[in-house]
């Protein structure tokens, strides 16, 4: 086969799904243990983090108001045409490579390969910037009770001034807490994906739990007069307050919601992947936008917007309301809801790369499989201790904006392959099947092109450097390896 015909080399959804269920294929070795409360936490685990514990309260004061909640609706609306797509493909290709799997079997190896090295954006650099948040919240946690961790060990060696658009030295040495969670979190993952669910679906109880009870105490302590005006005026500047800055709160919102697609890497280990994983992403995303919408209402209207510049707003709001008893309880939720985040992240990673490496699109030993834990423990060990690496030194705007970026390149590619697919295969029986014919591919396609286009310039080039340094590799690497593994 020529090189160019590997390129549009597409996978096929007949052998994908005969491989899904067969006992002996690729995907056996992973074992079937979640059904659709373990895959729907495994979404909220990823979902509810740094976005709505640290962002919500920055995008109010400095973006969109009290109408952050409508940013949060609108993002719902971005994520909630791509998480229908998502549930389409994953009830029709349930394998645990999730976007890079279906972008296999509708675009071809060279957009397949593009995307897995674009997840490494969303899933491997998400878990290391949400790390750096969780070491933001723990330092400032132990700080009150009186515990310092010296700052140089709490902050990377470089950061990235954007008024000059220089690397300056910040004098810190690395990121001792985000390293040690990262670590922490891969050591949960190697127990397996049991142990790992079970440790999950405890953390979500309890950050759902805390997010509820600020709901319930909240509802008697607002100030309806904070909520006036709810658009605050624009001030000139395009995404300060008024429509534009609702827009730019979306941007926010959006990364707030990334993570409910990990739920589709967990598809060879779903009981009934075609009936649980649309109801995983579906159900996680809902469940956490009423939770989204709610938590900013009372937020907004207990703290006034300006006063929420703050890095942990709902503890300031609950301090406003004088529940200081529920104070670092907020804490602790937060601090626990993040680490599930960069567990669930993690895990994406590692199946994601398993499922390349099962290709041969990177080593074999990315594939292997611990017998006692049935977990890829190589892809696991490897994305925990690059992670390590990334979380300890980036600053966590950069590393924010790319995740954003590269969620949003996967997203529309599987809003293309929708697409793609309601064409060539028509008649193909889908589990699930997104409502509302090709508009809801092409509604995820314009929103995704349109929450990109509002990412700096600086990301975008970043981005276009990682996809080159990936096209480097794939030329020069992998093609090789994949056509010698079609010749065996
Ligand atoms: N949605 C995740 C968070 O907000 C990434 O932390």
């Amino acid at each position: 086969m020529k090189t160019y015909e590997r390129l549009l080399q597409k996978k096929q959804i007949d052998a994908l799904q005969e491989e899904a269920f067969s006992d002996t294929g690729r995907e056996a070795a992973l074992r079937r243990t979640l059904g659709p409360v373990e895959l729907t936490a495994i979404g909220v685990g990823a979902i509810v983090g740094a976005g709505i514990f640290v962002l919500t309260g920055q995008a109010a004061a400095t973006y969109a108001g009290p109408a952050i909640v409508l940013s949060f609706l609108l993002a719902f609306v971005a994520c909630g045409f791509a998480g229908l797509c998502y549930a389409e493909l994953a009830s029709m290709i349930p394998i645990s490579g999730s976007a890079y799997v279906y972008a296999y079997a509708t675009l071809g190896e060279i957009v397949a390969w593009i995307i897995g090295w674009d997840l490494i954006l969303e899933y491997f650099l998400g878990a290391a910037t949400v790390a750096i948040g969780w070491s933001g919240y723990v330092v400032s946690f132990l700080g009150d009770f009186g515990i310092n961790i010296p700052k140089y060990l709490c902050g990377p060696p470089f950061t990235y001034d954007t008024a000059s658009h220089k690397w300056v030295v910040t004098g810190d040495v690395l990121n001792v807490p985000a390293l040690f969670i990262v670590t922490a979190m891969s050591v949960v993952l190697l127990m397996g994906i049991r142990f790992s669910s079970w440790v999950n679906s405890m953390i979500v109880v309890l950050k759902v739990s805390i997010l509820l009870i600020f709901i319930a105490a909240g509802v008697f302590f607002m100030n309806m007069s904070y909520l006036s005006p709810f658009i605050p005026p624009n001030t000139g500047e395009f995404g300060s307050f008024g429509w534009s800055g609702i827009l730019r709160g979306a941007g926010v919102g959006f990364f707030a919601y990334i993570g409910f697609d990990t739920v589709s890497t967990a598809a060879s280990e779903a009981r009934n992947p075609q009936r649980d994983l649309p109801i995983g992403i579906l159900g996680s995303l809902i469940i956490c936008t009423v939770l989204y919408v709610s938590v900013s209402l009372v937020l907004t209207s207990v703290v006034r917007y300006t006063d929420l510049q703050v890095s942990a707003p709902i503890a300031v709001a609950v301090d406003a309301m004088r529940l200081h008893f529920l104070s670092p309880l907020v804490k602790i939720g937060a601090i626990a809801g993040l680490s599930s985040v960069i567990l669930v992240l993690l895990m994406g990673q590692s199946r994601i790369f398993y499922s390349m490496s099962r290709d041969s699109l990177i080593p074999k030993g990315f594939s292997k499989i611990n017998k006692k834990f049935n977990t890829p423990h190589v892809s696991t060990i490897i994305t925990g201790l690059f992670g390590c690496v990334a979380s300890s030194l980036l600053p966590i705007q950069i590393a924010g904006e790319l995740v954003s970026i590269g969620t949003l390149l996967a997203f529309l590619i599987v809003c293309s392959g929708v697409l793609i697919l309601r064409y060539t295969q028509p008649q193909r029986h889908r589990a699930f099947r997104a409502p509302g014919g090709i508009a809801v591919p092409i509604g995820g396609i314009l929103f995704c092109l349109y929450l990109m286009f509002g990412l700096p310039f600086d990301t975008w080039m970043r981005l276009i450097v990682w996809l080159v340094i990936g096209l480097v590799i794939y030329f020069t690497y992998s093609v090789k390896r994949t056509r010698r593994a079609t010749l065996q």
